[in-house]
């Protein structure tokens, strides 16, 4: 019998397991839950005899890979795969895929809802300031990107979007301004709403050099990834001036510096929770049930990252 590892230290919502479950039962496979595990040795228990493996944002690592001896295939139920060794992965035969776009809209109504939150001041009872009018900039235009922008223009904001990879005048099409040079991007716009992903290429590219160019009342919303903040240079601006505000989902690794000296310029989610909906649950989660399946059954790898 197939078995599948469903590995979420931070577990999907119960509608979503049950989805998965059923998916499984109909393809006549054993699915196997390891939900809030608190140590990365139960995962690695775990994988050992299974054939296929569901992920969030656990870690899977070398370790992880080889501990799974029969193990096929790894999906990644969301969009970023920076968690997974994908060099480990194909070293082992196992195909890493993810579920692209599935989980897209609950990360882009976190964006928009912690700008909101900011501008209301906390809805702490004094005045704020409205997103009508503002401009924003998107930097990367895909799924993510595409749903913040859709949603900021609802909101009366001017969107605008840089994007190597999208073709003006599809950027048009999708309803943004392109912008061809990131740093006019962060020059020009209020808001920056970040969507690249965490690779070699993008660790720590956001710099002091863009952060500093944003206009008055700068704020950086962040619901990528930590890592591709260079924090020594988020900190600098953070120094230097008074108006600008972080916004992220998750917190950066100065932390402590930025709450002991900059207090009420910033809001980070306590746990990643941009994609942590149960629509978005549902989506990824059974969407990485499928592409199990398929790829099990009929050997489908439409969204192999390796
Ligand atoms: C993603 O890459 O899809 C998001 O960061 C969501 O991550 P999560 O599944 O750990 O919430």
């Amino acid at each position: 019998m197939i078995k599948v590892l469903v590995a979420t230290e931070k577990p999907f919502a119960p509608e979503a397991v049950n989805g998965i479950k059923n998916i499984f039962d109909k393809a006549g496979y054993q699915t196997i839950l390891l939900e809030k595990y608190t140590n990365q040795a139960d995962f690695i228990k775990a994988v050992e005899n299974v054939n296929g493996l569901i992920i969030r944002s656990d870690k899977a690592t070398k370790e992880v890979i080889e501990a799974g001896k029969n193990l096929k295939i790894i999906v990644r139920a969301g969009a970023g795969y920076d968690n997974i060794d994908l060099e480990a992965a194909t070293a082992n035969n196992v195909v890493a895929m993810n579920t692209p776009g599935q989980n897209s809209n609950a990360v882009a109504e976190l964006a928009i809802g912690m700008m909101i939150y900011k501008a209301r001041n906390m809805f702490n009872g004094s005045a704020g300031k409205e997103l009508k009018g503002k401009k924003i900039g998107i930097h990367a235009f895909g799924h993510v990107g595409q749903l913040v922008g859709n949603i900021a223009k609802g909101f009366g904001m001017e969107v605008f979007a840089f994007d190597p990879f999208i073709a003006d005048e599809k950027i048009k099409d999708l309803g943004a301004t392109p912008v061809s040079d990131v740093k006019e991007l962060y020059r020009n716009c209020e808001y920056i709403s970040l969507h690249i992903p965490a690779n070699e290429a993008t660790k720590k590219s956001i710099n002091y050099d863009l952060l500093s160019q944003m206009p008055q009342g700068a704020t950086l919303v962040n619901t990528a990834r930590k890592e591709v903040i260079d924090e020594e240079g988020l900190k600098k601006v953070f120094e230097e001036r008074k108006d600008f505000v972080y916004l992220s989902d998750i917190a950066p690794d100065c932390k402590d510096e930025l709450e002991n000296n900059f207090e009420g310029r910033f809001f980070f989610t306590p746990k990643k929770m941009g994609a942590q909906t149960a629509e978005a649950n549902i989506n990824a989660g059974l969407a990485a049930a499928n592409q199990i399946v398929d790829f099990i059954e009929k050997g489908i790898a439409t969204f192999k990252v390796n």
